[in-house]
C-alpha cells in the first residue's frame, strides 16, 4: 500500500486588506479594533472583489500547488474542495475550479468531489484524499480549501459578530502516492448534529413549500435570519476547545506517540483565544504553533492549507517535521490529523 504525503502547496489571498477598524470606517460597522482584537486575535483580513469568487480563489491556490509539486493538470487524477461558500447551491464548486484550471478537455475530465463540513472541510478533504490514495486507486489529488466570505457576510452593526470573524482566501495541496515512509499517518474525524443550528447559514426551509417564499411578482423574499449565518460564539467556543484537544489526543495516542513528539502545529483559525487555550492546556511552547488569523481571520475550508503554503515558504515547515492538525466548525465537524512532512 502506498503512503499518501503532500507534494505541494499553495495559496491565493485577494489584495483588498481590511483591517479591524475599517470594517467600522467602510461599512458603517459599531465595531472597533479593540473589541475585534482582544477577542479573536484577528487584526485583518482580506476581501474578495466583486467579480471574484470561491472557484477563482481555489483555482490560482491550485495551480500554485500543482507547479510546487513539479506537476501539470495532467498528472491530477482526482479533485476534492472543501467550502462553505459555493459558487451556487449546485452543482459542486469543485467543476468550477477544474473549468478555470483548463482541466475539462476531451482526454482529461478529472472527477470532482465537494466536502461540505465547514472549517473541518480540509481535514474530512485530506481523509478523503488520503484513502483515495493509499488504496491505489490515485496517484495525485488536488485539495483544496476555498471560501468568498466576504460576500455573504451581513456587514452591518446587526451582523458584526459574525462579519468581524471572517475573510477570503484559497490554500491547495496535492496529496501524493509515494513509497516513502513519510506523509499522513493518522487522521480522526467527528460530528456532533444535536449542534447542526448552532452555527448555520440556513438561506431557505426546503421543508416549505415553496423552499423560498415568494411576492406576488414569483421573486424569492428571504428573511434576515435565514439569510445571514446565525452563531452562538459561546457554545462553539466552548466545544471547539473539547473536539480539538480530545482529537489531537486521540491521534497521538493512535499513532503511539505524545503531544511532545509533534513538532509543528497547525490549527484552524477560528479564534487565537481557541488555539491559545488548546495549547495551554497540552503544554505546547510557542514556537511549535503557527497562527495567521491576525492577517486573514477565519477563512474556514482555507485555513489549514493555507498555513502549510506559507509555514512552508517561511521555511518554518520542514523536511521530516511532525506535523499535527485540528479544526472544529459549523456540524458540529471536527477532525485531527498527523502527518510526517
Ligand atoms: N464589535 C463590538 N461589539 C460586538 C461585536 C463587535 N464585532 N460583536 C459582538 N459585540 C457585542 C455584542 O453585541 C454584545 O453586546 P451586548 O452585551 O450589548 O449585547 C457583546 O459584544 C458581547 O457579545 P458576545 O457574543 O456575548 O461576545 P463573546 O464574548 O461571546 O465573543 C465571539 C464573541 C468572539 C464570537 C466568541 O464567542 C467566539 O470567538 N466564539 C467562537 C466562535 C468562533 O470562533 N466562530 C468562528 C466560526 S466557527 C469555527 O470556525 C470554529
Amino acid at each position: 500500500m502506498p503512503n499518501a504525503y503532500i507534494s505541494g502547496t499553495g495559496y491565493f489571498v485577494p489584495d483588498d486588506v481590511v483591517t479591524n477598524d475599517e470594517l467600522a470606517k467602510r461599512f458603517n460597522i459599531d465595531t472597533n479594533d479593540e473589541w475585534i482584537r482582544k477577542r479573536t486575535g484577528i487584526e485583518e483580513r482580506r476581501f474578495a472583489p466583486d467579480g471574484m469568487g470561491t472557484a477563482f480563489m481555489g483555482a490560482r491556490a491550485a495551480e500554485q500547488a500543482i507547479e510546487a509539486a513539479g506537476l501539470t493538470t495532467k498528472d491530477i487524477d482526482m479533485i476534492v474542495l472543501g467550502t462553505l461558500s459555493p459558487e451556487c447551491t449546485f452543482p459542486g464548486t469543485g467543476v468550477f475550479v477544474q473549468r478555470e484550471l483548463g482541466f475539462a478537455d476531451v482526454n482529461n475530465f478529472v472527477p470532482c468531489l465537494d466536502i461540505r463540513n465547514q472549517c473541518s472541510g480540509f481535514l474530512y478533504g485530506l481523509g478523503t484524499a488520503a484513502s483515495m490514495v493509499r488504496g491505489g486507486g490515485y496517484k495525485n489529488v488536488l485539495l483544496i480549501g476555498a471560501e468568498c466570505h466576504s460576500h455573504a457576510l451581513d456587514l452591518s452593526t446587526r451582523g458584526r459578530t459574525v462579519a468581524s470573524l471572517f475573510g477570503d482566501g484559497a490554500g491547495a495541496v496535492i496529496v501524493s502516492a509515494t513509497d516513502e515512509d513519510r506523509g499522513v499517518r493518522r487522521w480522526t474525524l467527528g460530528a456532533d448534529g444535536r449542534f447542526a443550528e448552532t452555527l448555520w447559514q440556513r438561506v431557505w426551509d426546503i421543508q416549505r413549500f415553496p423552499f423560498i417564499p415568494q411576492n406576488e411578482e414569483g421573486q424569492g423574499l428571504v428573511e434576515p435570519e435565514l439569510m445571514w449565518a446565525q452563531m452562538d460564539g459561546r457554545q462553539v467556543f466552548r466545544h471547539a476547545v473539547e473536539k480539538m484537544i480530545t482529537s489531537l489526543m486521540t491521534v497521538c495516542w493512535q499513532e503511539k506517540i505524545e503531544i511532545k513528539d509533534v513538532d509543528l502545529f497547525l490549527f484552524h483559525q477560528a479564534n487565537l483565544r481557541i488555539n491559545e487555550y488548546i495549547q495551554k492546556q497540552l503544554n505546547i511552547p510557542d514556537d511549535k504553533v503557527f497562527n495567521n488569523i491576525m492577517r486573514y481571520g477565519n477563512t474556514t475550508a482555507g485555513t489549514i492549507p493555507i498555513l502549510m503554503a506559507e509555514a512552508e515558504r517561511e521555511g518554518i515547515l520542514k523536511p521530516g517535521m511532525k506535523v499535527g492538525m485540528a479544526a472544529f466548525g459549523s456540524g458540529f465537524t471536527w477532525g485531527a490529523a498527523l502527518m510526517d512532512w
